[in-house]
Order: C-alpha cells, then structure tokens, then sequence
C-alpha cells in the first residue's frame, strides 16, 4: 500500500488583488475605500486543487509562470495557508527553497547557515557538525565569510540548495532554484536528488527544465490556470504538456 504523506482537497488559495490600485496618490486619497477594495477583492491563484503525494516518491510540478506552482509549495511549508479545502502533511518538512528567502544580506555565508540551521530546529552544535560539508558541497570556500549581498543568484542557489539538503528533510521542496546555477552545480544537485531519493526521502520539485523532470520524478503534476490540468507518469504528462506550448 502506497502512504500518503501530502494530502491536498479542494484546496483554494487567493491573494489581495493589487492591480486596480492606480497610483498611490488615488490610494490615498480615497484612503476607506481603497482599503476596503484590497480587503474584498481577491485573485485566485488556485482553484480547487486536489492531488496526494506518497511517501518517497519524487513528485514534479510543471506548468507555464504565474499557474500557482509556487503557491502549492507555499502551502506545502505552510508559509501560506488555503482559504478553502482540506490539507494534511506527515513529515518535516525542509523550508521553502526561494533565492536568498530566509537569508540574511548582511550576514556572511556561513553566519547564514547558522542562521537558517538554528531556524530550523537544529541546536547550533549540529549545525556547526555539518557545517564543513555545507561549505563543501555549495564550492563557496572562499567566499563563505563574505557577507551574502556580494553573492550572485547563482550562489545562492547552492548556499541554499546546501543547507536545505543536509537538514535531513523527510519531505523536500525545490522550486526552480536549480535554474540559476550552472551546468556542473545543476548536475550535482540532481545527483544529490538522487540519493535523497534512494533513502526514502519525498521531494516535490518545481522545474521548467523537463529534462532533469524525466530523470528523476516518479510523477508528474502540471498545473495550467490556477488548477490542476493532469496528473500521470512523466513522459505522458510531460508529452501533452508540451503538445499545448
Ligand atoms: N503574494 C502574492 N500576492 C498576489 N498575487 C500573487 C502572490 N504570489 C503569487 N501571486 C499570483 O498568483 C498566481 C500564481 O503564482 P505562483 O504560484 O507564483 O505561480 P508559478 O510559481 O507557477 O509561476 C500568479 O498569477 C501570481 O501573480
Ligand atoms: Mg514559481
């Protein structure tokens, strides 16, 4: 029997509607009923979503900008929280994989994974155990006591993509993140997805690149429109996906 670890049904999620708000200065002005238009006037960035996740399966999202894939794994880390439906989750999850979120600017690199470290739950002598291998796997060395603004998004990438990946996550989110590195880090990711996936660790990767999603995912979701359009083995999903582009 297959477990479920993430359960979505029905799920809605919307978000203020911003777009109506021409200008602050007319904001301002008409400052009562501007508010009230934010507080009334939303935009569905999902609609009545359903899908399940099973435990240590690698679970790709696919679909065009602005379809809600982002959204999904914001409500996976439960950063954001759905109007409507039911969600269940079973596991620790890692934290939101977005460049440079949960980082600090003016902290250096390493002061940075202490930071995300100990955000996560972990006492600082656990993260100054895997602290070597952190620097090690990102290739940041010499760079690791820089402050982070000094850093390309590419490095950010890997600082990031590192510090997640030696959390020992139960259930793994990676949104695009792997775009930004280059070649032989993306490489080295994916190796390290592997492995993840080899030891039972669920992960739920959002790519464009549908490569690296036939490679490693067991399922594929594409979301078009704010809902889900299919769900299915990826050379299938991936095949219709690319027959609309
Ligand atoms: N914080 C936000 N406030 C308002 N609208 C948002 C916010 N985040 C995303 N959206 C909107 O929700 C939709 C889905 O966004 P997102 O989940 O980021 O899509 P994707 O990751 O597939 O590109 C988009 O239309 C986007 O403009
Ligand atoms: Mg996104």
């Amino acid at each position: 029997m297959r477990e479920t670890v993430i359960t979505f049904e029905k799920i809605t999620k919307s978000y203020p509607f911003y777009h109506h708000i021409v200008g602050i200065k007319n904001f301002l002005f008409a400052l009562p009923s501007s508010l009230k238009a934010i507080r009334t006037s939303r935009f569905e960035a999902l609609r009545d979503i359903s899908f399940e996740v099973y435990r240590g399966e690698t679970f790709g999202v696919i679909g065009r900008n602005g379809a809600g894939k982002s959204t999904i794994l914001g409500l996976i880390a439960e950063v954001l929280r759905a109007d409507k439906g039911k969600f269940l989750i079973e596991g620790r999850v890692s934290p939101l994989l977005e460049l440079g979120a949960g980082f600090h600017p003016e902290l250096t690199g390493k002061e940075n994974i202490m930071l995300n470290g100990v955000l996560l739950g972990l006492t600082r002598r656990d993260v100054l155990k895997k602290m070597d291998e952190i620097i090690e796997f990102s290739e940041l060395v010499n760079f690791i006591d820089q402050p982070i603004r000094t850093y390309s998004s590419g490095m950010l990438a890997r600082l990031g993509f590192s510090v997640i990946t030696h959390l020992e996550p139960e259930i793994l989110l990676i949104d695009e993140v792997l775009a930004v590195g280059d070649i032989d880090f993306q490489k080295k990711c994916i190796d390290k997805m592997m492995d993840f996936k080899k030891s039972g660790v669920t992960i739920i990767l959002v790519s464009h690149s549908m490569e690296d999603v036939k490679k490693i995912c067991d399922r594929v979701m594409w979301v078009e429109n704010h809902t889900v359009r299919m769900i299915g083995e990826p050379d299938e999903v991936i095949a219709s996906y690319r027959h609309i582009e």
